[in-house]
Parts: structure tokens; sequence; C-alpha cells
């Protein structure tokens, strides 16, 4: 507590605080940096040190390919609980449709070159030497030549010296070569941004959080908000000032590898949580010198791989682009998203990055997004890889054509630069489009705080890791527990249960987080847990904790599911005890071709269960929905946990033992067959919907009833939102949270035929034992338009049946009457549903999406 001086830094302190480091005497700042109007004091350098490999005299090089490299010796020092300076928050900040006049000042002084560098943002490793730690001569001639105006990534990816650098180390690193940038670069400050999906996991010790889809399955906002509030700052504490985050792909295909970045299949649930997301991240982004960029990725049909291959084309029928892949894209951008991120792949046929139907027309001119527009890690150069361009340089040309693009993200962003100047040598664009781009990045970097004060805020450094942080985290993965089967109540189990555990999750800190964690990509299982080391409990360390003695662990099969143990001794293990827990999991990277579970896994099931009478509980820890259609039948409790983070172990051994109950809902179909790996809830109502477990499904522990559905008016008209209202009865014996999802199908629509089901909205409360709580829903009639294979938005009136937790034995529906006086035409504008103040003006610009102009 008595750092909280430190860590409540308003933005005028930061500029007195004596606490932040000493003055540097070699940089002449008041000559670099140029002020808003009252701003005008000089930010002190702050300076941080930091052990271990101090210089590059006697410069040992790695040696290439180098697997491990050396553990940061920097101790954290995290305090238990901090709290930080609150700005108002209660209208989302965004940015601005022109740059202020102050940046425009900024901008017009700049030549051509210090703006062509404003729009490239390099890797870090650029910026390494041979012995993997910053080469300050390297940096600076880059600097001088190309006025690089942004860096990104963790040294960790491209040959540098430490594992996972402490948040000491990022400030010595950014705060260092950020003082190059303003003495031998355009003099601004750089914008650093970074990949932390599910927490700053390149920062040793911060918070590591459950996964989106985790998130997704909480069915809790609150879960979206908090922990991007926390990744922000640690985030901050490092240096950095941006992140490439959330994802507002839809998981549309079990098969793909990145479905745990996505927050679920529906389009509410995920538009909902990408708000929220962005809210928690930036805050009041103007003011709040703890909050950063968000980046809303991957724009647009990222996750329609059809064999979940990330280099497979995507082919998406426009009226689903429209009525569903856009909606979180468009949320995202409601909550004020700074930046957005194309997606590395083709869409019906066009590459993202060159189709100026998705980029001017849909991106900028449908959707209003105003913001900076970067391209994925080199992908400016994938032109030539799809075929669009005959060099990189009409590659950069067909990019940035329209000014679309702000910011080629480059591992060789000089490339890039050189080829700008080749295609405005060659009258290929007009320097406009450079100016209208660095406008904006230059207005984001204003508004950021970067030319007041672009180093690490080092009060914060003693806040990553956090005790306060970790509860966080466990709160999330605690909610996001999903209980899908539980005959004859075999959870929760009691602590003197003799339990056999089998499986490879079991001791791992790392299978509970998966890919994108503390690396880019999880590297060789070589590495195995090393470095989560000082992370959270594994789930052997947590069970210990409650049952007060070692659980008896047997790893049965490999994380790739071979046998590793003979089945005659499992069998006898498991005879002897009074029930068993199976622990399914995958590699941390996550790749997946078919869904099936091993031959091994299979048969020892079916042994087990046909050898002796324990009841048999699947544990479920993965991205990729295993099949276990042909195995269901054996096993008497199935809990999902999907990704649960750095800290599930706890919160999952609490869920086994039931310390709580658990409250989360499927955020994705769990298919039965490989034959359904596309298979979403919201079908025309014609298609089968037969999966293992449905969307939305899950329960707790205690025994729930539900009333009938009251609604305020059963006729609902444009204009005229109604209250549908029902009441929950906890009649169990402990707390529930229990999430209520209200859903809404349409009997009949002339020009699209109806889905199955869609969900309108959700709302998870705490009830008591023995107490009964009201769920209030407000429904819009405008939630019912939607758009046909025109694209073109449509309402029609008719019959609607409301249903409240559609596919789960607490059904409840009721009937009301839409009714439309006048037909919705293309001259409607676009409703989100929940704050209309938010939406954006635009109409789809052309009848039927075409690729000519
Ligand atoms: C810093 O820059 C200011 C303004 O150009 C100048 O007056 C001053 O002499 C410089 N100081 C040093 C130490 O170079
Ligand atoms: C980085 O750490 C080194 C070694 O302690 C120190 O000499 C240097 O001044 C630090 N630099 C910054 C910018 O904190
Ligand atoms: C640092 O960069 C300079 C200039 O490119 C190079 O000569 C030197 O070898 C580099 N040092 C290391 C340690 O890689
Ligand atoms: C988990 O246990 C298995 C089997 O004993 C062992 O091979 C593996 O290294 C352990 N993993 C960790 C992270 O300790």
């Amino acid at each position: 507590m008595m750092n909280l001086g430190l860590v409540s830094i308003g933005f005028l302190c930061i500029l007195n605080s004596s606490t932040l480091g000493d003055i540097s005497g070699s940089a002449n700042q008041s000559n670099n940096l140029r002020y808003k109007g009252q701003r005008r004091s000089v930010p002190k350098f702050p300076l941080i040190n930091v052990d271990g490999v101090k210089s590059n005299n006697g410069v040992v090089c790695l040696p290439d390919n180098y697997p491990f490299q050396d553990y940061d010796p920097m101790e954290l020092k995290s305090v238990k609980t901090y709290s930080l300076k609150q700005y108002d928050e209660s209208v989302p900040q965004g940015p601005s449709l022109i740059p202020e006049v102050d940046t425009v000042r900024i901008l017009k002084k700049l030549s051509l070159q210090e703006k062509v560098g404003q729009m490239v943002h390099v890797h870090i490793g650029k910026f390494l030497g041979c012995d993997g730690l910053l080469n300050v001569t390297l940096a600076e001639s880059i600097f001088e030549k190309y006025k690089i105006g942004g860096v990104y990534g963790s040294p960790v990816d491209m040959g540098g010296r430490w594992n996972i650098a402490s948040p000491q180390r990022w400030a010595n690193l950014t705060n260092t070569l950020q003082k190059i940038a303003m003495e031998k670069g355009s003099k601004l400050p750089f914008i650093y941004s970074l990949e932390s999906p599910k927490g700053a996991g390149n920062i040793k010790g911060s918070i590591l959080f459950p996964a989106p889809v985790n998130i997704g399955a909480t069915f809790n906002l609150m879960h979206a908000y908090i922990p991007s509030q926390i990744v922000a700052k640690d985030i901050r504490a490092a240096g950095a000032h941006m992140i490439h985050s959330p994802s507002a792909n839809l998981n549309v295909n079990r098969l793909w590898k990145h479905n745990y970045e996505s927050f679920g299949e529906d389009p509410y649930l995920a538009g909902e949580m990408v708000y929220t997301t962005v809210r928690g991240l930036q805050g009041n982004y103007k003011v709040d010198r703890n909050r950063v960029a968000a980046c809303v990725k991957h724009y647009i049909g990222y996750s329609g791989s059809k064999n979940g291959d990330d280099k497979e084309p995507r082919n998406i029928p426009y009226h689903k682009i429209t009525e569903y892949h856009l909606y979180p894209f468009l949320r995202g951008f409601n909550a004020g998203a700074t930046t957005a991120m194309l997606s590395p792949n083709t869409l019906n046929g066009e590459a993202v990055s060159s189709s100026r139907y998705l980029k001017n027309d849909i991106l900028r001119n449908f959707l209003r997004f105003s913001g900076v527009v970067v391209s994925d890690w080199s992908e400016i150069k994938s032109m030539v890889k799809f075929g669009t361009a005959i060099s990189p340089n009409w590659g950069i040309y067909q990019s940035f054509e329209d000014g679309v693009i702000d910011v080629s993200m480059s591992s060789d962003g000089f490339d890039f630069i050189d080829g700008i100047f080749d295609m405005l040598n060659r009258n290929a664009f007009s320097k406009d489009k450079i100016y209208t781009s660095v406008g904006r990045i230059l207005q984001l970097k204003n508004d950021l705080g970067l030319f007041d004060n672009p180093y690490s805020n080092l009060g914060l450094i003693e806040t990553v890791g956090s005790n306060q942080d970790i509860e966080k985290s466990q709160i999330a993965a605690r909610e996001s527990i999903i209980l899908l089967k539980n005959e004859n109540r075999v959870l929760p189990f009691h602590k003197n249960d003799k339990v056999v555990f089998i499986g490879p999750i079991f001791n791992s800190t790392r299978y509970m987080c998966g890919g994108w964690s503390v690396h880019r990509k999880e590297k060789s299982d070589l590495e195995g847990d090393s470095p989560y080391y000082g992370y959270g409990d594994t789930l052997e360390q947590a069970i210990e904790k409650i049952i007060g003695r070692k659980p008896t662990i047997f790893t049965g099969f490999d994380i790739d599911g071979n046998l590793v143990d003979d089945y005659t001794e499992l069998g006898r293990h498991v005879h002897r005890a009074d029930k068993v827990v199976i622990g399914f999991g995958e590699k941390s990277a996550g790749e997946a071709n078919m869904l099936d579970l091993t031959e091994s896994q299979i048969s020892l099931v079916e042994y087990l269960a046909k050898l002796t009478s324990t009841p048999i509980v699947f544990l479920l820890m993965q991205n990729t929905p295993r099949i276990i259609d042909g195995i269901i039948k054996y096993a008497d409790g199935i809990l999902n946990v999907n990704l649960p983070g750095a800290y599930g172990g706890l919160p999952i051994a609490e869920a086994i033992y039931g310390s709580f109950s658990p409250s989360g809902r499927m955020p994705y179909t769990y298919p039965k067959s490989n034959l359904q790996t596309d298979l979403t809830y919201y079908t025309p109502v014609t298609s089968e919907y037969d999966p293992t477990f449905a969307f939305g499904t899950g329960f707790g522990y205690n025994e729930m009833v539900y009333s009938s559905i009251r609604v305020s008016n059963d006729v609902l008209f444009p204009g005229i939102p109604i209250k549908v209202t029902v009441s929950v009865t906890n009649n169990g014996n402990g707390p529930q949270l229990e999430p209520v999802l209200l859903y809404a199908s349409q009997h009949v629509r002339n020009r699209m035929t109806p889905e199955r089901y869609r969900l309108k909205d959700f709302k998870k409360k705490l009830i008591n034992p023995k107490e009964t709580v009201e769920y209030v829903f407000h429904l819009k009639a405008e939630q019912f338009q939607f758009r046909a294979s025109d694209s073109q938005l449509y309402i029609e009136g008719g019959k609607i049946t409301l249903t409240i937790n559609a596919f789960t034995k607490n059904v409840v529906t009721k009937d009301v009457l839409l009714k439309i006086d006048l037909d919705f035409t293309d001259n409607q504008q676009i409703t989100t549903g929940r704050d209309n103040k938010q939406s954006p003006q635009g109409r789809i610009s052309n009848k039927r999406p075409t690729p000519h102009y």
C-alpha cells in the first residue's frame, strides 16, 4: 500500500514526480518535443538499472537458432495491492475524424522521409545485436536513416538475449530506444505495440488471463473489462503503448487453431466482449496514461478457414459477412478502438489488403472506422504471394491506394519505405494519401500522450504481477468453467474421495495457457514448463492444496495422445478408486487437423469403463474440441475448462471439489463429428443442429427453477422497446452465478430464411440459496433487422418466439408479435441494439457487392 502514491499518477504528476528517475544530461529534449498548448514541461528521462549482461564489449554472440534464451535475473517487485487513478470513462473515447490543430502543426514540420517513417512499425529484433541485446549503434543508424515511427514485438521472437524480459528490463530497453528515436530519428517518439491476447505475456510476471474463449464462456462482461485494464497498465510499465487485441473474429470453424483468441461463435456475444475489451484497454486514453491503444483484428473473415489452416483462402457469402462477421468489428469501433488490423487472407477471391471494396467501401465508409489501420506482420509483401501484384512495390501501391492502410507492420520495414518512394517517384499515388495516414498516426500518438512523455511509467513496474491482479485472473477462470454433464451428481467430489487422475495436463501450466502466452508461438516442448515458473499452481498443486495430501496422478497418455502407462496397471488403480478423472489436453501450439482423439485415448476410456464401475469424469482442456461422441456414454461428469490460463489450476480444482458451483456456458458449438466442424447454432431453421453440446449450454451444481416469461407488451413496435422478465429461483444449497441467455426467432421471414435462434441479450447474476432473482431485458424491434443475400438491411413483421436458455432443461418461451408499419429499406440506419448513439451512420455503399469499380 505504501506505493499508492507512485501508482496513482495523473499526468501532471508524471511531469513533476522526481520518483520517475534521474534526469539524463545527454538528451536535449526541449529541442525535440513539440507540445500541446499548456503542456510544455519536459518529461524527465527515466532510468532503471538492470543486472545481467551489460555491454557489447567483448561481445559474446548467441549461437544461431539459440534455443534457450537466458532467464532474466531481474526479480519482480510486485506489490500486493495498488490502486490507479480513475478517470471518467462514461463516454467511449475514439479517434477523431481529422487531426487536431497541434497534430497538424507537427505533421507540417515533418519531411517526406519523416512522414513515411511514421507509417512503419519495425520488429524490435531489427535493433538487436548478435548478442541479443540492444545494439545502440545499429539502432541509431536505423532511426537516422529511416525515421521509424513504430516498433513492435518481443525481443525473444527474433534473437533476443532474455527468455521473457522483466518489466524493468523492458523499461530500460524501450526508454533507451525512445531516446535514440528522439535524438537521431524524426525527433518524435515511436509507438510500441505488443501482442497480448490474454495478458501481457511478453513481460515476465505479468498476469496471464484465461483465453478469450474462456472470457466468452463467462457470459460476464466484467471479465472482458478488468483483465484488459490490467494488461494496459502492464504494457505501459514496459514502455509500450498499444496492443494487438482484441480479436473480433468469430469461432465459425472448430478446426481453426486461433479459436481461443476469439470470444465464441455468436456475433452478439463476441460483439459485446470486443466492445468491453476495447473499453477496458483504452478507457479514457486521451488523459489516462495507464491505458493503451487497442487494435481490433483481423479484419475480415480470418476465422473462416475451411480446413483450419491459416493459409487457406476464405470463402464466406457477403450476407454472412455483413450479418455476422462485421458485427463484433462494429462494436469494437463503437467502443472507440483506435486501431484495426487487416486480416492476412483472401476473402471471396480478393486479398483483403488490396481489396478496395473491403478496405474502403466497408471498413472506412460503411463501418466508418477513422482510426489507424495496420497490416498484419509483413503482409504488405503478400500481394505478390497472392498474385495480385507483380512486385512488392506494386503490392505497396495496392495496399495504400485510397489511403486506407496507414501502417505497415513488418520485420523488413525498410523495403516498404524504399518501395513507397519508388511508387511516389512513379506518381503511382499522391502524397496526400501519406498526409492522411500520418495525420491519423500522429493524432493517436498525441492522444496517448506520447508527445508529453513517451517513456515507461516506472511507477507501474511494481504493480506487475500483483496479487490483486492474480485474483482477477482466478475469478475470471472460475466463471469460465463449464459443467456439461453430471450424472448421479458425480461432481463435486468430497475431499476424502479416493480419486485417480489420468492425463498429461495435471502437472503443467503451459497446457492451461495454450498458444500466444509467454511467447509468440509456443516453442518446442523442449522448453517444457520452465517459462511459466513462478506463475500459478498446476492442477496437481492446486488439488493438493484443497485435499491436503498428494493426489494420485498417472500420465496415462502423453499430450499427443500416445499411451505411456500400462492399461492393466491403470485399471487396477481405477478399480480401487471412488472416482477417476481423465484429463484431455493438447500441445500449447494447438495445431488441429481433425478433431479426433487418438485410438489409445478412446480404448483407454473403454477399457476403464468396462473393467470397473468407478464413475468417470472427463476434464477437457483444449482449444480444439475433440470428438467424444463415441465415449460420452462412459462419462458420468464432463467439465470443459478450455484454456483457463496460468492461474487456472486452483479454480479447476475448486470446481471439482465444490468450493463453488460452475457458471460457464458454451461460447461455441461442440461438434459431434468431423462433419460438424463449422456448425453454429444460428443455422437456418431447416438444417439439423444436433451437436454434442449446443451453444449456451452448461449448468451448475444447484437446481435452478425458472418462471415463465413476462413481457410488458406482447406487440413490439419500432421505437418502443418492451421489457422481457424472467424470475429465477435457486433451489440448491449454495450460491449460484446464473447466466440467463435471451434468444429470439422469427417464424417467417420472406427475404431470408429465419435462423433457428439468435442471441439477443444475456445477463449473469448471483442467486443465493432459496432466493429468487429477476432478470429484465429490454428488447427492441430494431434488433430484428437482418441482412438479406443482397447485403441490404431489412426488417419484417410477424410472430417471434422469445426463448430463454435455448437447448437447456431450463428453457422457457413466449411468443410476441413484431409489428412493422413501414417496411424498412436501405434508407434505415444500422442500429446495434444497445447504444444507438454509437452506431455508424453509414449504409452499405452498393446494392450487391461487386469486385468491379
Ligand atoms: C537545448 O536546446 C535549446 C533550444 O534549442 C538550446 O537553447 C539549449 O542550448 C540546448 N541545450 C543543450 C544542453 O544542448
Ligand atoms: C539500463 O540499465 C543499465 C545497466 O544498469 C544502465 O547503465 C542504464 O543507464 C539503464 N538505462 C536506462 C534508460 O534505464
Ligand atoms: C552493432 O551494429 C553495428 C553496426 O551495424 C555492427 O557493426 C556491430 O557488429 C553490431 N554489434 C553486435 C554486437 O552485433
Ligand atoms: C509431468 O509429469 C510427467 C510424467 O511424470 C513428466 O514427464 C513431465 O516432465 C512433468 N511435467 C512437468 C512440467 O513437471
